[in-house]
């Protein structure tokens, strides 16, 4: 990201106690609305998901940078979505949050990912609950997760671990 990282870096919008006390949220929805930072955003990104056939993004910002960076590669897009969004049948997968529990999903037919080269993309990696169950998940389907990218990783949550054995690119971290 190099000269940009500064002014994307300023763009995050961060919020104390949210959703729950005790978690600082970084909300990079003004770095999305900036067309310089989500250029530049989409660029870096691009150039981590050489070699990807299929860019997965993690529900909700994770669409909008998927979909960004699947159409400047050339690759496809997936969203993978929290769980009750898709129609039956679906695979899920269920983690733990910084803030209680989720779980993820993606159409169980209508798309197979046996030789699918995938790169995993989010906004934040904060304790790795998500990133981790979306890459088991499609891992699962029968995907093969050749990395994970995100904005900002929050290196004191140690999230990095929880997606290991992939490679994980970071365009900024605090
Ligand atoms: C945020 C963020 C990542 C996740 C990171 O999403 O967008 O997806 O948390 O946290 P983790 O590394 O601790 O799992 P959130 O669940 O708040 O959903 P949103 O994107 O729909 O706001």
């Amino acid at each position: 990201l190099a000269t940009a990282s500064a002014d994307v870096a300023r763009l995050i919008r961060w919020a104390d106690d949210f959703p729950e006390p005790g978690v600082r949220f970084a909300d990079l929805t003004p770095v999305f609305a900036d067309a310089d930072a989500f250029r530049d955003v989409i660029d870096a990104l691009v150039s981590v998901g050489a070699g990807a056939d299929l860019i997965a993004g993690i529900d909700a910002r994770g669409f909008l940078l998927g979909a960004g960076v699947a159409r400047s590669l050339g690759a496809g897009v997936l969203a993978v979505r929290k769980a009750g969004k898709l129609p039956p049948p679906v695979l899920g997968r269920s983690y733990d949050l910084e803030y209680g529990t989720a779980t993820l999903e993606i159409p169980a037919d209508g798309i197979d990912l046996h030789g699918r080269r995938v790169l995993v993309i989010d906004d934040v990696l904060a304790t790795g609950g998500t990133l981790g169950a979306a890459t088991e998940l499609l891992e699962a389907a029968g995907a093969t997760v050749v990395g994970v990218a995100v904005v900002l990783e929050i290196t004191a949550l140690g999230g990095r671990a929880r997606v290991a054995g992939h490679p994980v690119t970071s365009l900024l971290t605090i």
